[in-house]
């Protein structure tokens, strides 16, 4: 069992393959605290490490209480009685008092994890993990807690989620409700983020970490291209190979904090989860909140363990339905083929050429319904536009049968435009706050999904479209951030809810369509990449990374992606050149190189490409099939990085078994070729031994490894290889 209890010595622990986790039960008042993480270790009395000796004495301590709160290493603080650090749980009572200390009360320890009500978390099965349920109380405020903590057999991370209960007599009010908290020493740590905007999702950003508190946040109402729901702490000389990593990943989708609070005394504070800024949720006697899970994963083997730990948890334990395990169909996009014009005719040609160069699947993108041929109409009137689509999506869905095509459909269930049926009939359908006029953001607004009825009227137009047609894919996009946060259904008093609530309704719809269409294939968006986060992996298996989809830029957007997701969850696409979001031209072999990694597709106008481009299609797609698995299956390795070495990028991507890498390597900016690169290597067995397809060359794993791999001479910009090592007998 990898999760136990010490009566001797008072101490809960938690052990994975890699590291040991230790909370201790304090003094006979039950103060539980944060004692121990970091690389296996077979103790559990570990107390001297609080070093409760040194702040006040225990037979000072009622009269210096506040500094026994202040300094505790604790399990999940409390509010307002002395631990001056983030609070992660703040808790009103009908009179005001906003006070909450916990204690422990009792403990559960079984095999299997529990769902989240209403939520999307891992998942685990008594084979899999075992669970922690340990439930404290603040008896002043009739409040009981209990903080979750799923430890997984075979993987170095532990998911946590905290569940309140009010279980007085009389309505409690929470203010915020973090999901988790851990104190330590800070251990000369650089804090890892990932920042951006639109175009520019999850750039890496690693700084030293300073005093006071940092780290990243969303208050957009979506986990946002500008912030990402990750932070990790990392060892100043922790590498891609070596040193402790601790990582933190919030499963949400809505607003959110991750923050890490540095002190005087170098010890430091880490909390992640719903952001309390316009937060609050009302809890009525009996009644329960449930917070979203938030992942940790500890490496000591730097940031490729931490990686692999989150590709594989996320690829096992979270995403679902069944694409999880199978091949994505190599798919064209017509967003950027068409933009809004096309019609049958048009889309049918384009369909033509994509058959003949071995496509699966085609995805209709925006503007196939209501009257919209621009972005300012239509959205929430789901039928369609007959003008354009003469005999509508059934028609054009069984002539692309025909070629061998499957139909995909985008939509934008959570959007109303103002000139629409639906917001002419229900303007009330809107966030938007009495008697000011709500803020539009490209011409739209966004519909209150915490009301029912309004989940009901998007749902059963959606669901009658995805009826009329044979539909195998989805692509659900979400084209703003929200403001105007305010719901003509609910009391002042409950207003604070709403942002939650937004998320939970997003999260009930996506449910409801895949249990109604559980062949579909759902691949979410958000205007790009603005909700890349495990939330929305547990409903689609892929998530599309970024409107930019210039084959350069995106190496750091898919380099920030893959540091915490796997690569089989990115939407990634060949496009046009010159690029139509900043006019670089690059390679037509290198733009599939690029998009090898993630779930391939095209998005550009076959037709306008010159004969030769169209005729390397097939040889491409032949690539994409014969190992793009092992990218999306396999552990994946960052072995340079354009972002940090301004010349070149290379990624490697190995079997679970070993017996086959691939390594993609991007050229950004030639260079003076005077020597071949020799390019470190990293994953391969040091004993087996390895064929290198392309020169025939047959070394160890240690030899290509520590040797390094001598890369073709590539003379030009922008230019790629793609070089395979196949392990060999003998
Ligand atoms: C934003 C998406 O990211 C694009 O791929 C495209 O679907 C447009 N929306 C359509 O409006």
């Amino acid at each position: 069992m990898p999760i136990s209890y010490h009566e001797q010595s008072r101490v809960f622990r938690l052990d994975t393959p890699g590291s040991t986790y230790l909370i201790a039960l304090v003094d006979d008042e039950g103060f539980l605290a944060h004692l121990y993480y970091g690389r296996p270790i077979p103790d559990c009395d570990l107390r001297h490490l609080l070093r409760l000796e040194e702040y006040p004495a225990p037979s000072q301590r009622n009269g210096e209480r506040l500094t026994f709160y202040d300094m505790l290493p604790t399990e999940y603080s409390g509010h307002g009685v002395g631990d001056l650090r983030e609070s992660c749980l703040s808790v009103e009572t009908p009179q005001g008092a906003r006070a909450c200390c916990l204690t422990y009360l009792s403990h559960r320890i079984f095999r299997g994890k529990p769902k989240l009500e209403g939520l999307p978390a891992t998942f685990g099965g008594q084979d899999d993990c075992a669970t922690l349920d340990l439930v404290c109380q603040d008896p002043a405020l009739g409040l009981r807690v209990h903080l979750i903590y799923t430890a997984f057999d075979h993987l170095d991370a532990i998911c946590r989620s905290v569940l309140v209960e009010n279980v007085s007599s009389s309505a409690r009010r929470l203010n915020r409700v973090l999901s988790a908290c851990l104190d330590m020493d800070n251990q000369a740590f650089d804090l890892i983020t990932l920042h951006g905007c639109w175009g520019q999702e999850r750039m890496i950003s690693r700084a030293p970490l300073t005093w006071g508190r940092q780290g990243t946040a969303s208050l957009r109402g979506i986990s946002s291209h500008q912030e990402q729901p990750f932070l990790a702490l990392a060892e100043h000389t922790a590498t891609q190979t070596q040193g402790q990593v601790y990582a933190a990943n919030f499963v949400y989708s809505g607003n959110f904090l991750a923050q890490v609070e540095l002190r005087q005394q170098n010890d430091l504070r880490l909390v992640m989860g719903i952001h309390p800024t316009d937060f609050c949720w009302n809890l009525a006697p009996g009644a329960r909140f449930q917070a979203p899970e938030v992942v940790l994963v500890y490496s000591s083997a730097g940031l490729d363990h931490m990686s692999h730990t989150f590709h594989d948890l996320y690829r096992r334990h979270l995403i679902r339905g069944p694409y999880r395990d199978r091949p994505r169909p190599a798919l064209i996009n017509s967003w950027e083929a068409t933009y809004f014009d096309f019609d049958t005719q048009r889309l049918l040609a384009l369909g033509r050429l994509a058959a003949q160069a071995g496509i699966e699947l085609m995805v209709l993108d925006d503007g196939w319904f209501g009257r919209r041929n621009s972005d300012d109409s239509s959205l929430g009137d789901w039928t369609v536009n007959e003008e354009k689509l003469p005999g509508g999506l059934k028609h054009l869905a069984e002539e692309l049968n025909k070629l061998g095509l499957k139909l995909g459909l985008w939509m934008e269930p959570e959007m109303v435009s103002p000139d629409s049926d639906l917001y002419r009939a229900h303007p009330e359908y809107a966030l938007k706050i009495p008697g000011r006029a709500p803020t539009l953001a490209r011409n739209q607004l966004v519909l209150d999904l915490s009301q029912p009825q309004v989940r009901q009227a998007v749902y059963r137009q959606i669901s009658a479209v995805l009826r009329s047609a044979p539909i195998d894919y989805v692509k659900w996009d979400m084209n703003r951030t929200l403001c105007d946060v305010y719901s003509s259904a609910l009391p002042p008093q409950a207003q604070g809810e709403l942002y939650h609530r937004y998320v939970l309704g997003v999260y009930e719809l996506q449910e409801r369509l895949l249990s109604d269409f559980p062949h579909l294939l759902l691949e979410n968006c958000c205007g790009g990449g603005g909700r890349f986060d495990p939330g929305m992996l547990y409903f689609s298996p892929q998530i599309w990374t970024s409107d930019n989809t210039d084959a350069i830029d995106r190496l750091r957007i898919q380099e920030g992606t893959a540091l915490v997701y796997p690569l089989s969850a990115m939407g990634a696409h060949v496009a046009a050149c010159p690029s139509h979001i900043n006019r670089r031209t690059t390679d037509f072999i290198t733009r599939g190189r690029v998009s090898l990694p993630g779930c391939f597709g095209y998005e550009l106008d076959l037709a306008a490409l010159s004969p030769e481009e169209l005729a390397a299609i097939p040889a491409q797609l032949e690539e994409y099939r014969t190992y793009g698995h092992v990218f999306r299956t396999g552990d994946y390795y960052r072995l340079a990085s354009f972002r940090e070495n301004h010349e070149y990028d290379a990624i490697l991507a190995v079997t679970k078994d070993k017996s086959l890498a691939v390594i993609d390597f991007v050229q950004v900016y030639s260079r003076l070729e005077q020597r071949s690169l020799r390019l470190p290597l990293a994953g391969l067995d040091p004993a087996r031994r390895y064929r290198c397809q392309k020169t025939g060359q047959v070394l160890s794993g240690a030899g290509w490894m520590y040797g390094g791999l001598p890369l073709p001479k590539l003379k030009g910009d922008y230019l790629s290889c793609l070089i395979v090592l196949e392990a060999v007998e003998g």
